[in-house]
């Protein structure tokens, strides 16, 4: 194995290389090289300053998450422990120039600001990210950016964990200088010439460097203000409070002492559930790549060219998501008029984000034009992959199937974005259904980032391989799933609409209802997504899955009266709720008075329900439905649940996902609760097998999951 530090000299400079692919992390063996390294460059009467760079795409990128993750098992222990290592550099008598290319983030941000100085090509971001796996920056990141940055900007890096460019940490003085670099390898030149300028002078240390903490009165503005703006961007987590916490201490403590306490939130930190499941989050939405049975080195199909049919909601958002990846679109429709709406969409949507500053007309002018609107098949034949997006019905995908299989090259991806259908059915209308997937995205497509991989009987690895690298490309998540009724994610939605149905009908509002899984985590409460989807919708849904009912089996009853009144959602205003023009959903006593009659003439005892029985039943049955699922091998892991609702359905991250949040519950009390549920409310609630056997066992969804991995 080569060495993943090695020092070198240039023009009377050390020069510390880390090479520790892929993304330099800070694993093991690497603060150890550091040391070595500095140490001997000190020494070495012939090198006057100390530089440190990174070999490949990227500095330091940051802690080895594998390392967090195992401190947040064993929180006592503390994580792995930089502090010395950064007092060493800091200490040490020659100036230390970071250089910095790529990312310096998290760790690796907080190794770069024990330097002296640093620089940084001008496309390089630094930020304190750690807020997005629960916890906050851990090694004496919180004592000295503030230090570097004054306090207000140290408290936006922390709670929004934002990275930022070099030109903007300039101007912060987190960096010193950016290296303007023609040729590779400039970044090395620069830096030496920088050391070059430096050394000999005394060497500057972070942490004595008080002139940015601000006062005490200035202070406590800053932070009442990041305490609001955490409330407001991370609501209900804990880690951007806690780093508000240790930032504070950096303010009013001496640095040392400032540290100590930085130490002891730490642990709290890593002790929480927020982290743990935050951090399981992260190795999640990994895992899902690594599908059974589709080994890593599967051939893929080259995609440059893709065809859509359909130019509504979602073909539309679908060629955004294309056209943003760069990704050049022909886009089909039946008639000049659904394509002018549909294209006219595209370009609102794009004027908004350039108004909004998101980016220049210059690349909105770019993207517009790889979306090639049209009315024919021309050009189909030479499209990569071509996806479907027209009306959900079996008759009209398998007549458009018919028809692409008659034009589309015999290489080309042939996918459906199909949200309910069964993709078997759909394949068999083509004579090569080992081509033919679904690519179930969500709305709007341009902004979710979940992509439900449909995979029937049919497709072939290379099929499934290249739809994650599609998925990949256009910056999803690309998740492999079974072709079952509603696949895994609105397979689990059903049931959990229906139950809030329930409730309201036994008693709670609407409002009841959504307030109780907003303040659980949730990003909307459930009938405000009915009425953002269309009741219309919610309607045809449950008439056509009216077939799968059983005798005697409770129905929601409002629902059907709503769609008969016209109360279709926000598109018209109104549904569950009323809605004005800023789509604010307002409580209608009008369908309190719906509810309270449709349940009186049925004969439902109405009372008073509280939040705790909310999230129980609206959570549990999908847990339930997810133990279903998962024994079925519609899904691979309950993890890949997991990433599932985080992406695609608005489930807290911070509480891991439905199947995470079960396991952080206990699988005894889930399933104890679900098998009193059943006894109530009868067979709509009937425990599923993996769940009774998993609690029955004191084992977990985890535990399962790891039990496949082997
Ligand atoms: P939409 O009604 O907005 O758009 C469908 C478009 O297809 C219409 O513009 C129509 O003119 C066009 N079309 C119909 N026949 C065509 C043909 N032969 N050739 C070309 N274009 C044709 O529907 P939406 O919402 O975009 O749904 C499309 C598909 O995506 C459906 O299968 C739906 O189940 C699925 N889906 C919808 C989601 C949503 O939130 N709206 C989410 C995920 C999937």
């Amino acid at each position: 194995m080569t060495q993943p530090v090695t020092l070198s000299a240039r023009d009377g400079v050390g020069v510390i290389t880390v090479d520790n692919p892929p993304v330099n992390a800070l694993s093991p063996g690497v603060p150890e090289g550091i040391r070595t390294a500095l140490e001997t460059a000190e020494r070495d009467t012939s090198v006057r300053a100390i530089v440190l760079i990174c070999a490949g795409r990227t500095f330091i990128s940051g802690a080895d998450i594998k390392e967090l993750e195992e401190a947040a098992r064993n929180p006592a222990a503390g994580g792995p422990d930089l502090h010395p290592l950064l007092t060493r550099i800091e200490d040490c008598a020659k100036p230390v120039i970071m250089a910095i290319h790529g990312m310096a983030l998290g760790g690796g941000l907080e190794l770069a600001m024990a330097g002296h100085y640093r620089v940084a090509v001008a496309d390089a971001s630094l930020g304190a990210p750690e807020v997005n796996l629960g916890i906050i920056p851990g090694a004496e990141g919180t004592q000295r950016l503030p230090r570097l940055v004054g306090v207000a900007a140290a408290v936006d890096m922390c709670v929004s964990g934002k990275p930022i460019k070099a030109a903007q940490a300039l101007q912060m003085g987190l960096i010193d200088r950016v290296i303007t670099s023609i040729n590779a390898g400039d970044l090395l030149s620069g830096a030496v010439a920088f050391a070059s300028e430096v050394a000999g002078q005394p060497v500057r240390k972070t942490r004595e460097r008080n002139d940015r903490l601000g006062s005490a009165s200035e202070n406590a503005a800053i932070f009442a203000a990041g305490r609001a703006q955490a409330a407001k961007i991370r609501r209900n987590q804990t880690a951007p409070l806690f780093a508000l916490e240790a930032l504070e201490a950096a303010t009013t403590l001496p640095f040392d002492q400032g540290c100590k306490k930085e130490r002891e939130i730490v642990r709290k930190v890593l002790a929480s559930d927020q982290a743990r499941a935050m951090i399981h989050m992260f190795f999640a939405e990994r895992a899902v790549a690594r599908v059974p049975g589709i080994p890593k080195e599967t051939a893929t199909y080259p995609i440059a060219n893709v065809g859509i049919i359909g130019a509504g909601t979602m073909g539309g958002g679908i060629a955004m998501a294309c056209a943003n990846a760069g990704i050049s679109v022909l886009l089909k429709e039946t008639e000049q008029p659904a394509l002018d709406r549909g294209m006219a969409a595209i370009r609102k949507n794009y004027d908004s984000s350039v108004k909004k500053g998101r980016f220049s007309q210059a690349v909105m002018d770019q993207r517009m034009a790889l979306i090639h609107p049209q009315l024919t098949y021309d050009g189909f034949d030479k499209a990569d992959l071509i996806i479907e997006a027209v009306f959900e019905s079996m008759p009209l995908k398998k007549q458009i199937f018919g028809e692409i299989d008659k034009i589309a090259k015999p290489d080309c991806v042939l996918a459906s974005n199909t949200s309910t259908l069964d993709i078997d059915e759909i394949a068999a209308a083509t004579s090569r259904p080992q081509m033919v997937i679904g690519l179930h995205f969500f709305s709007p497509a341009h902004v979710m980032r979940l992509v439900e991989i449909v995979r029937g009987k049919h497709p072939s690895n290379e099929v499934v391989a290249t739809s994650l690298a599609i998925a990949k490309k256009l910056g999803k998540v690309g998740v492999v799933v079974g072709n079952c009724r509603g696949f895994v994610g609105n397979r689990m939605m059903l049931p959990y609409m229906r139950e809030a149905q329930f409730l309201a009908e036994e008693g709670s509002t609407p409002e009841q209802v959504d307030k109780a899984l907003t303040d659980f985590g949730m990003a909307m409460g459930i009938f405000a997504v009915d009425d953002m989807g269309g009741i219309d919708l919610a309607y045809r849904v449950k008439q056509e899955y009216a077939y799968l009912r059983k005798p005697g089996e409770r129905v929601p009853l409002v629902l059907d009266k709503l769609y008969e009144m016209g109360r279709l959602g926000q598109k018209r205003g109104m549904g569950w709720y009323r809605y004005d023009e800023s789509r604010t959903p307002i409580p209608d006593p009008e369908v309190h008075a719906l509810i309270e009659k449709t349940a009186n003439d049925a004969g439902i005892a109405r009372r008073t329900i509280t939040p705790e029985e909310i999230i129980e039943r609206c959570v549990y049955i999908m847990i339930n439905e997810g133990a279903r699922i998962l024994e079925e091998g519609h899904a691979q892991r309950a993890a890949d649940i997991d990433v599932i609702y985080c992406t695609g359905y608005g489930f807290p991250g911070y509480r891991g996902g439905p199947m995470w949040y079960a396991d952080t519950v206990g699988l005894k009390k889930v399933y104890a609760r679900v098998h009193e549920f059943h006894k109530q409310y009868g067979h709509l609630w009937e425990p599923a097998p993996l769940l009774k056997k998993l609690a029955d066992e004191g084992s977990s969804f985890a535990v399962w999951d790891a039990g496949k991995e082997k």
